[in-house]
């Protein structure tokens, strides 16, 4: 990120800017955690209330972090402070949730490297019992060197290697053919999966819309997972926006993230589910479905070991877009802000990612680290990973968006805003009264809510 306007770069097209930000978008947490969320929320109840989450909270935010970005053309933490040096803290804030995403998303990460190996050498091992071989990558039968330590040491080497040698633009590149080719895989898998026998019930499950099975935490772990998955509420929209120009029309860009990647989870959903009723293979354990149910999904057709392959290649590939966004936005600010050395920072911060996140894996099944979190009445903290995943999806994320929120909304103000959202009037913007209530009350009011009830349930539900 270049230090002066006048140096910086911006989106030589609209779809480069449309890529980068669908590629920080669309990554694990539509693959990996939105069927998980899916299928122990209650199915259908779930996906309605995010939908709802998503078009309500989810396109305002995305909307405000854009038109701050855009409007002072600096980094997430450059810009709060040009706006209102008070709320620079906030940043550090950000930094801080982007080190404990990157903790996780290094190890599941790893993970997906860890399948495409599988795939290659041995996809008959992974078969034969796909829940054995995906609880042994996480430790069952002893210390988990390749799920803990190997494979997330080089997804996270391979991010690193990325952003110190700034050659993210080439990896946009790329996502102009892998993006397009992840979005028919899934969707002809989605196809198999929904017609393998059996795979009804979860068709079912999926779109029966049961109101009574909606309550207080559905709402919870639908807006959490919506911001994680538009990547909202650590900046890394305001810096991407801050590279476009004031031709691009900010609010069908909008629209059009937010529909990609919400299209990908439902995808993956409708993908997951039905294979887990039809196959039976329902790992239970770290969010397995990606890894062990779709195993049975894969057996299922000719051809099925290339197509697994080609599958965890682009689940791959879409989850180190979205770290190298969620490491990029860390480095730039340490660099930017703090003065520190572009390489050094990088290392040290891997460092300190690396060994933190070695737990995540651990604690799911090899290490006992459930119950060393607190478990008082009401707030109960029982897995390190399910604490971490706490941590960001349910306060930090949300605390960001907050902030944003009424930043836009109150201190800055809408009228600017919308002024900046239209490009001065030249788009036009027949929502903007219907986004100003939203983004000065809404949104506030519901992100306050479920930060409040975050901080008083604890994670009894996740
Ligand atoms: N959205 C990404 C995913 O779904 C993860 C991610 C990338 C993210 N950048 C972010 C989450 C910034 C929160 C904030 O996998």
């Amino acid at each position: 990120m270049a230090a002066s306007i006048e140096n910086r770069g911006q989106f030589g097209s609209k779809l480069g800017f449309i890529l980068s930000a669908a590629g920080s978008a669309v990554g694990l947490g539509n693959i990996w955690k939105f069927p998980g969320k899916a299928y122990n929320c209650g199915g259908g109840a779930f996906l309605i209330t995010y939908i709802l989450m998503v078009a309500l909270i989810g396109t305002t935010v995305m909307l405000a972090e854009f038109v701050i970005g855009r409007k002072t053309q600096k980094n997430a933490i450059g810009a709060i402070r040009e706006l209102n040096a008070k709320y620079s803290w906030v940043g550090g804030l950000g930094i801080l949730t982007g080190f404990i995403i990157l903790c996780y998303y290094c190890q599941v990460g790893g993970w997906t490297i860890k399948y495409i190996i599988a795939y290659i050498t041995e996809s008959a091992t992974v078969y034969a019992d796909p829940t054995a071989y995906f609880l042994d990558m996480l430790g069952v039968n002893g210390f988990p060197l390749e799920g803990a330590i190997i494979y997330p040491l080089i997804f996270l080497g391979l991010t690193s290697f990325i952003i110190s040698r700034g050659v993210a633009d080439g990896i946009e590149k790329l996502s102009k053919f892998l993006m397009p080719l992840l979005f028919v895989l899934l969707i002809g898998l989605m196809i198999r999966a929904c017609t393998l026998p059996g795979a009804s019930e979860g068709v079912a499950y999926m779109l029966h819309f049961d109101p009574s099975t909606i309550n207080g935490n559905t709402f919870l772990v639908a807006l959490g997972q919506a911001f994680f998955s538009l990547s909202l509420g650590m900046g890394v929209m305001i810096t991407y926006a801050s590279y476009l120009s004031k031709d691009e029309n900010l609010i069908t860009n909008t629209g059009v993230v937010c529909v990609l990647d919400t299209s990908v989870a439902l995808f993956a959903g409708f993908m997951i589910i039905p294979a887990v009723f039809a196959t039976g293979i329902d790992p239970g354990m770290g969010g397995g479905f990606a890894f062990a149910t779709l195993a049975g999904v894969f057996m299922s057709i000719p051809g099925g070991t290339i197509f697994g392959l080609l599958f965890y290649a682009l689940l791959f590939f879409a989850a180190i877009t979205s770290s190298i966004s969620i490491l990029e936005g860390t480095v730039a600010y340490l660099v930017e802000e703090k003065g520190m050395e572009r390489k050094k920072t990088v290392v040290w911060a891997s460092i300190i990612i690396f060994a933190i996140g070695i737990f995540y894996t651990l604690s799911q099944a090899f290490l006992p680290i459930k119950g060393i979190w607190w478990s008082m009445e009401g707030l109960q903290f029982p897995i390190f990973g399910d604490f971490m995943e706490y941590l960001t999806d349910r306060l930090l994320l949300p605390f960001g968006a907050f902030f944003t929120t009424v930043f836009v909304g109150w201190i800055w103000g809408t009228d600017n805003a919308i002024k900046e959202a239209t490009s001065d009037g030249k788009y036009k913007f027949a929502l903007a009264p219907a986004w100003a209530i939203l983004v000065k009350f809404v949104a506030p009011a519901a992100i306050l809510c479920i930060i409040i009830a975050g901080l008083f349930l604890g994670m009894s539900i996740s």
